[in-house]
């Protein structure tokens, strides 16, 4: 391994894709992450020296060269434990998943069918947030969010770095041109202090500069907390 490389020797994982949330055998609730930027993360980082360990939720996507570790997952729940599980000696965690936000309170082993009984009610319950629950670990990795916003993105994203504590969030704005599953983006970097537009790019050079960022900052800070 060469080590003038900007994250030699730095361990990182990254949580990318959607999490489906099974209904019964059949049915799941789910989103359109493509998973497309954490993978084109994942790639970045690996060049960039990392050691990276990629959790992945259902994507059809190849594992980037040079990742080190690849775990599927499906749900939230499976989300969150091999994040907190790979997270135990990692130096940076990026959270770039579209992990849903509610599950079905009661999976049903049976495909559930349509009667006399009319269309069923679904109760949701509140997945748990990976992305603050790692940032409330102490000792903790350099933490890094992503936030998907259609308005006053430097505001909305703000009181997220601040609500979430984390060392920098990186937003997008999402439009019908933009953001979830589009090929190119801009993202908003802010963190404690700052922040940088990096502009409108593939998803491999914004995935590129990102890093580049990741690694000044998590420098600049002297490594893991
Ligand atoms: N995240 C997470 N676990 C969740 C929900 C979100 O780890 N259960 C992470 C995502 O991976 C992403 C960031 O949190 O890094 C997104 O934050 P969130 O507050 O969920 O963003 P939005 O969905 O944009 O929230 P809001 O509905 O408040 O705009």
């Amino acid at each position: 391994m060469s080590h003038d490389k900007a994250l030699a020797g730095i361990r990182i994982v990254i949580d990318a894709g959607p999490t489906y949330e099974d209904i019964d055998p059949v049915r799941f609730l789910g989103n359109r992450s493509s998973g497309k930027m954490g993978f084109a993360i994942a790639e970045a980082a690996a060049q960039a020296g990392a050691e990276v360990t990629l959790v992945a939720g259902p994507v059809a996507l190849a594992t980037p060269a040079g990742v080190a570790r690849r775990v599927d997952v499906r749900s939230a729940l499976q989300m969150r434990d091999a994040v907190l599980r790979a997270v135990e000696d990692a130096d940076i965690f990026i959270a770039t998943a579209a992990v849903a936000d509610w599950r079905v309170a009661e999976y049903s082993s049976r495909k559930i069918k349509k009667g006399a009984a009319g269309a069923p009610v679904l109760e949701l319950v509140e997945n748990p947030d990976i992305l603050a629950e790692v940032a409330a670990r102490d000792p903790r990795p350099f933490v890094v969010g992503f936030a998907a916003e259609t308005d006053h993105v430097a505001e909305h994203a703000r009181e997220k770095l601040d609500r979430k504590k984390l060392d920098m969030l990186a937003a997008n704005r999402v439009d019908e041109h933009t953001g979830i599953g589009a090929d190119d983006n801009a993202l908003e970097l802010i963190w404690p202090g700052g922040s940088e537009t990096l502009p409108r790019a593939s998803k491999s050079e914004l995935a590129e500069a990102l890093v580049a960022r990741i690694a000044r900052h998590f420098r600049a800070r002297g490594g893991r907390a």
